[in-house]
């Protein structure tokens, strides 16, 4: 997958440049009405969700998650860089919060739920998870009104290797 390093790498510049971006407690209230659409799947999947007590967009994924048919059991790790350290997500790839599923793959950040239930269908070989870098500006939790800035969500595998999963270009396509 070299072909797609250059531009994963070059979007990934990007993300990083909005990771600092506020995580404000304000709770952004993003229109999430295709969701509950999509909201009538039965089987609820379980995640351990790990992140800071006073992370505001946290709380608003795990919302727009439920939407989806997760449900968390929340964490607040003393140390939440050791646990990224312990499930092995490397620093370019890290977001607020890290959600693991009860198979043992990791979902970092603001990763759109509905990636999350089609990597779950069918893990990748080899794959680690998946990874929203940053904190991009209208993502899953992290909704502005109709600001946006498009991002990559990115392949992680188990041997260090990254490639482009998806990338969301529209708030729409999140969705
Ligand atoms: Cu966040
Ligand atoms: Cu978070």
């Amino acid at each position: 997958m070299s072909s797609l390093r250059k531009p994963v790498t070059a979007v990934l510049f990007v993300a990083s440049s909005v990771l600092l971006a506020a995580c404000s407690d304000s709770n952004a209230t993003g229109s999430d009405t295709a969701a509950q659409a999509a909201s009538a799947a039965p089987a609820r999947i379980e995640l351990d969700v790990y992140k800071s007590p006073t992370c505001g967009c946290c709380g608003s994924w795990i919302e727009h998650a439920e939407k989806y048919g997760f449900d968390s059991s929340v964490h607040h790790p003393d140390d939440l860089n050791g646990v990224k350290d312990d499930y092995g997500i490397g620093q370019r790839f890290r977001s607020c919060h890290t959600a693991v599923s009860a198979d043992g793959y990791v979902f970092e950040g603001h990763v759109p739920a509905r990636l999350v239930q089609k990597f779950l269908a069918q893990p990748p070989a080899g794959a680690l998870g998946l990874a929203v870098p940053g904190m991009p500006m209208g993502s899953p939790g992290m909704e502005m009104g109709d600001r946006f800035s498009p991002y990559p969500v990115v392949l992680l595998h188990k041997d260090g290797s990254f490639e482009l999963y998806e990338e969301i270009r529209d708030q729409q396509a999140q969705y």
